[in-house]
Parts: structure tokens; sequence; C-alpha cells
């Protein structure tokens, strides 16, 4: 017999609409979930935390305790991200136990463990932690290819959680790109090493082949796979529980779930899928094989062009996508998945824009640091140079990152006290992993984008895709404010509308219509020695430096997040600085002057 784990109250609504699905649209179809008798239900944990403070107004913790208290008879289960719980970056350990125990207390039974890294130093606290509370620990490795993962090392690593105290194990293939043969090898090869423990596979529908490779999947043995309700399925979320339940009855796997009961519950997503219909995306949709050529998730990838877009590089696409394996290598085989996957990607665009390594990323060196965790895989001596300097064994930690952190949770406490805000032991965890966001919705600021009732909400205008032919020259109209002017210029170009100048972005070539990309680039003073520019998009989040500064050439003038990264904008000469023209917070296009330097 094999059994489900049903992930549509957590990785199918995040994988299909954009994590949106209220707690209220969950709690009337709950006593059916709990009927079915699935293994467990994932219902919290990955992006919903973060979600449902930032963008639905809605209590965390409320959700997971209402659910428990509306399906009582069935394990509920967690996506934990290690170290990071819920978030991006490492948490102290008091913060990572406290976490879990407000979690067990609040109703989730499973929780399961994984590193983005699969550094399993970063996973011995929380698992260790899961059992002390009397919860379930599963045991996660992320899935992918590369020279360096082998079968026989998700073997040993798989060998090494269940002695770590693990009670299961999971397959983790977040981009779905797991073949029927991997998945067939790596359980086989547990199985065979004598592993003890339940064997679960997470998958997603991406490359098309994902119910081949459930079935070979049963065939080496699997205990559980992960499925999800077909009207929140897509081809970014799983396999169709009542698919899977139809194709394994009457063989050896029987789940031996009602098909009745998953009908009703199917009907009822059904009528969820359409009132939620403002967030379909077409490419969510669709299945996507290419993801087994080049092995970038699908998520990535569109966050590839979504920044190169941003950075008016649209055209650098194929550039970047032979750059970002090479990255990643150079990198030690990182499994692309967040927040992996974000540094390898921002990387290997920066390497394309501005030649390879001339940039790098404040978190790329922190990566090297080892302050995400030990890379998989060796990085040369010559990488780590490059990207630390010639003292780069200096600054490499060998230590669990986490172990450099001071405990947080007490100081956390007293400041929300301080604040008034801690109605609930809760609300202190809230606050640590989410300080901004989360003190923002502790003190009732936080706007719901949108409540169960006002659904379904109108689809808004498809975004029409910007078109850039660098040398295609346009006649045309330009739109500013409402108001049309005739031009005759070429993509890229600048034009000064009402003072202000405007870069031209051609939208339409074919019909000769232009679109201005506002504002352009500040007017410079005169009699000034060398300006500063910003290389990129984004915005100004530090300037560490003063009016009447003396700065060395290379030193740091301003810290520019860009897709998501922080930037160093360093001095490109010795000199003073004569003026500062930007503000912390500011968004910034690519060649605005930051600061003048005499
Ligand atoms: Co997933």
């Amino acid at each position: 017999m094999v059994e489900l784990h049903d992930q549509t109250f957590r990785d199918a609504h995040q994988s299909v609409l954009a994590t949106r699905l209220r707690t209220e649209d969950m709690v009337p179809i709950c006593s059916k979930m709990d009927e079915v008798g699935f293994h467990s239900l994932e219902v919290w944990g990955g992006a919903t935390f973060d979600v449902a403070i930032r963008y639905l107004n809605e209590d965390p913790w409320e959700r997971l305790s209402t659910l428990k208290q509306n399906m009582p008879d069935t394990p509920l289960q967690m996506l934990e991200r290690a170290m990071n719980i819920v978030a991006y970056r490492s948490y102290p350990d008091d913060i990572v136990k406290k976490f879990i125990y407000y979690a067990k207390k609040n109703g989730c039974d499973n929780f399961r463990i994984f590193d983005a890294l699969n550094d399993l130093r970063n996973m011995e606290v929380p698992i260790k932690t899961v059992k002390d509370v009397g919860g379930h620990a599963q045991g996660s490795l992320c899935y992918t290819i590369s020279p360096i993962h082998t079968v026989e090392r998700y073997v040993e690593d798989f060998k090494k959680l269940e002695k770590m105290g693990c009670d299961s194990l999971c397959i983790k293939d977040m981009a779905g790109m797991i073949s029927p043969t991997r998945a067939y090898d790596i359980i086989k090869g547990c199985k065979d090493a004598g592993i003890k423990i339940p064997i679960d596979l997470h998958s997603h529908n991406t490359s098309g082949m994902t119910g081949l490779s459930y079935m070979r999947a049963c065939d080496a043995g699997v205990d559980i796979l992960d499925t999800s309700i077909s009207s929140l399925n897509g081809s970014t979320g799983q396999p169709p529980t009542e698919s899977m339940v139809a194709a394994l009855q009457g063989t050896e796997f029987d789940t031996g779930y009602d098909m009745e009961i998953l009908m009703e519950i199917r009907e009822y997503f059904q009528k969820i899928w359409y009132k939620y219909s403002h967030l379909h995306r077409q490419a969510a949709m669709m299945v996507d094989p290419s993801v087994t050529v080049h092995q970038i998730p699908g998520g990535m990838l569109s966050n590839l062009v979504f920044q190169l877009e941003q950075q008016g590089a649209g055209d650098k696409y194929d550039e970047v996508l032979k750059e970002t394996p090479k990255v990643r290598k150079d990198f030690g085989y990182p499994p692309l998945v967040t927040p992996s996957s974000q540094l390898v990607g921002v990387q290997a665009v920066m390497n394309v824009l501005f030649g390879r390594y001339k940039k790098i990323t404040n978190d790329t060196k922190e990566y090297f640091r080892g302050m995400y965790g030990k890379p998989p895989g060796e990085i040369s001596e010559e990488m780590y140079v490059k990207i630390l300097g010639p003292n780069w064994r200096d600054e490499v930690i060998d230590c669990r990152p986490s172990d450099l952190l001071e405990p947080q949770y007490h100081k956390r406490k007293d400041e929300l006290e301080s604040m008034g805000l801690a109605r609930k032991p809760e609300d202190v965890l809230t606050y640590a992993i989410y300080p901004e966001v989360g003190l923002k919705f502790l003190r009732g600021e936080a706007k719901a984008e949108f409540t169960s009732d006002q659904l379904p909400l109108k689809k808004p205008e498809e975004v029409k895709e910007v078109v850039r032919r660098p040398e295609y020259p346009v006649a045309g109209k330009v739109r500013v404010d409402g108001t049309e002017y005739d031009v005759n210029m070429k993509d890229g170009d600048t034009i000064v509308v009402n003072g202000k100048e405007y870069r031209v972005s051609v939208l339409f070539p074919d019909s000769g219509t232009v679109e201005p990309k506002a504002p352009g680039k500040n007017p410079v003073a005169g009699g000034v020695k060398s300006e500063v520019h910003s290389p990129m998009l984004g915005t100004i989040l530090r300037i560490p430096v003063t009016v009447g500064q003396r700065v060395r050439s290379g030193d740091t003038i301003a810290v520019l997040e860009a897709m998501k990264m922080e930037n160093d904008i360093t001095s490109p000469g010795d000199g003073i600085i004569s003026s500062i023209r930007v503000k912390e917070g500011q968004d910034v296009e690519e060649g605005d002057v930051i600061a003048l330097l005499e």
C-alpha cells in the first residue's frame, strides 16, 4: 500500500494561486479532507507564513490552530526551511526551537525539514527540537542534477538523516524534474541500504513525466507520494490526488481512499479555482519539458526573464541561460531552490551584463564565506580569490552559520512588549522572523489584498509584453501621463518631456508606438570631475558616506538592492564626496548619478 500526503492547502496554491488561498476558503472543506484518511496534509510553512502576514492580513498561527480544530484526525504537516524556518536567512537556535515548540502547540504534527544546500548541520537543531516536542521529524533532501549529486550521495545522506533521529525521509523535487529512473534508483538504493523509516517523494508536474516517476517510485517501494487535488493542480502543482488514487486502485499499491469523497472535494476546489481566477497564470498551466534540458526550475526561469527585462536586457536571455550552469559549477553545485536559485541567477545576470565576476553581489560573498552553509561541492581556490580576495581563508567559516548568532528571543520579546504588541507568545516569533512586515501586521496596519466575500475579482488587463529591438527605428507616438507626443526615435533613445528625461522602450515595433520608461537620467550639474553612477536599476539601501568625506578608489559609496540582492556601488577613484544625489530608499535607474566626486 502507498499513502498520499496531500499538498492542496500548502504547495498547490503556492504553485498555482500565488499562495493566496485564504483560511475562510479552506475551512468549509476541512471535514471532507479529514475523512479521506490521508497519511498527512501539508497546510503550513513554506511561503504561506510570509504571504499571510504580508498580503492576506491573516494570522498564520490562527490558521494553523483553526485547521487542526477542523481536521483533528489527520496529521498536519509544515514545510520547515531548517535554520531559515519560514524565511530566507539563518536564525539563532533559540528562535528555531521556540518556533517549532509553538507550531506543535498550535496543531502541527509533522515537520518536513530541508536545507537549501542539503547541509545536514543546518538540520540538526530542527530535527532534535521536533523530537523533543513530540512531533514527527521528516528529513528532506533537495533533489537536483549535477555531477556530484549521485544516487550514492543521496542514499548516504538519507542514511545519516535516519541516524539523526528522523521518523521519515523525503526526496524534495521542488523543480519537478526527477526522471522515472532516478526516482527508482534513489528509493531502491535507500531500501537496499537498509533504511527502515518511510520514504516520501515530493514532486511537481512541471516536466510532464512526474506520473511515470511516481509509478517507478512505487515499484521501488516508496511509502508516501505527494499530490494535490486536481482542481488546484496545473503544471507547476503536484500530480493530482484523485488520478493517483485511481491509477493505483486494484494494485498492490492501492491507497484504499474513497473516490466519492475525493470527487466532492474536487468539485469544491473547482469553485475555488474560478473564485480566485484573477490569479490564474497561463505559464503555470503548461507543462514545460525544457526543465529536463537546462535543469533550471520554472520559478527561477521566470525570475530571470523578469530581472533581465527590468534591467533592460531582455535580449540577453540566451546568454544568461548558458551562463547559469557555469555559475552553479563555480558555486559548488548548489540545488537551485530559494535562496540559492536567486544567488546563482542574479550572479549569472551580472556576469552577462558586466563581464564574468566583474560585479559580485554581497550575497554571493556571504555564500562563499559559508554563511548559507557548506556548499555541496568543491569550490576552486581561484574562485575563492575572485570572490573574497587573496585573504579568503580568513573569511571562510567552517562552523554552522547559526553558531555565530546570538540568542534573540528574549531581546525580541522585550522589544515587542515595550511596544505593547505581544498579545501572545507566537507574536514574538512573527516579529523575530519578519521584523518589518511582521511588525506592520502586529500593529494592525497590514491590508488584505482581498477577502473571500470580494471574490471573484475582475482579472487585471493582461500586461503587454515589452519587446526590445535595439535598433528598430520608430516614428510614432509617446504617451506620458495620458498625453500623446509625436516622436521619431529608436529604442533606448532619451526624450525630454515636461523637463524630465525618459528612456524609450519599444513596445510594439510593428505598430511603431513606443512607451517611455520613466524617469531617465538625472540632469547633471557642471564643473564636476567625476560622477558615480548606478550600474543598474534598483533601490538605494544604504549610503555609508557623507558629503565632504574623503574616499579612496573602491570604497563603497552606496549599497544598491537590485534583483533582491545587495550590491556595493564603489568609488571609481580617490576624491572627496561633493554631493550625494540620492536618498536611502530611493529607486534608481541604470546610469543615474548617485554621488559626485571631486
Ligand atoms: Co514543492
